[in-house]
């Protein structure tokens, strides 16, 4: 199948440090790609220079065959990047209802509506509540997010995402912070995705990965050192040598 995004020689430097190493990745509508790497590969850095959070050294971004690199954030959600984040972003005063609600309007166009009136909005709220039921919030659909736990936090954030009705996501550890007793709650999420997505996950618990992904893309110090399947990552020679090598930094497998 043709490629629905596609990254060409990425690169970027902070001062003298080269943290994105000419990346270059292709997935096609459908695929479930897990990147891994040791702390501080540049993982979440890949992450803003694809989305327009940050803007790379060179290289090129294609979304849908069309060259993105110049497109700003909001462009590239608009032609269906989405991303959630590693820390999560969201307002704690307001509901879920709230975020997958303005994540709708977002999309169609209509943002500029007074803040709450699309409580009222039969077709928004049709939409919020069917997302909701499908990440299982929907007992806190009115709720304020303080009031959630982190891991239903976590879950909201997928829901935001798929609001946006992405072709691409993105998604940043979404099981980090998450106590491993709600763990399963946001695996379901992910087995649930609409199957033509094109998923690539940042995670640093393997078992998920495993259980996840049908490809693997190891980074180590901006570098991409393998790409393949799952089966094959373990035992590759160079991406013990970056694991060994981060053990020994003391770093956390992420
Ligand atoms: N805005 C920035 N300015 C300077 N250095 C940065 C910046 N963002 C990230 N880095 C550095 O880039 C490297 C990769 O970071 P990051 O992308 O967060 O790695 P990962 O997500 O794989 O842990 C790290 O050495 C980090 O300190
Ligand atoms: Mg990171």
């Amino acid at each position: 199948m043709s490629a629905v995004f596609e990254v060409k020689n990425l690169k970027r430097s902070f001062g003298g440090l080269v943290v994105t190493n000419d990346v270059s990745i292709s997935m096609a509508p459908g695929d479930r790609v897990a990147l891994i790497g040791p702390n501080g590969a540049g993982k979440t850095t890949f992450v803003n220079l694809v989305t327009g959070t940050i803007p790379p050294s060179s290289g090129e971004v294609r979304l849908g065959g069309e060259t993105v690199t110049k497109v700003d954030a909001i462009g590239r959600v608009r032609r269906g990047l989405v991303r959630s984040f590693q820390v999560t972003r969201l307002f704690q005063d307001m509901t879920p209802a709230e975020h997958v609600g303005l994540a709708v309007l977002q999309r169609s166009g209509r943002a500029g509506r007074l803040f709450g009136s699309f409580l009222t909005m039969p077709d928004v709220m049709a939409e919020v509540s069917e997302l909701l039921e499908k990440l299982g919030l929907a007992e806190l659909a009115h709720r304020k997010v303080s009031e959630i736990a982190y891991g239903q936090q976590r879950l909201l954030e997928i829901a935001v995402a798929l609001a946006l009705k992405p072709k691409v996501l993105l998604l940043d550890e979404p099981a980090a912070g998450v106590p491993q007793s709600d763990t399963g709650r946001i695996e379901q999420a992910l087995a649930d995705l609409p199957k033509d997505l094109a998923v690539l996950m940042i995670e640093h618990d393997m078992d998920l990965v495993f259980r996840f992904a049908k490809r693997v893309i190891v980074l180590a110090a901006g570098t991409i050192i393998f790409d393949g399947l799952p089966a094959d990552v373990t035992k590759d020679a160079r991406v013990r040598e970056a694991y060994l090598g981060s053990y020994a930094h003391a770093s956390h497998v992420a």
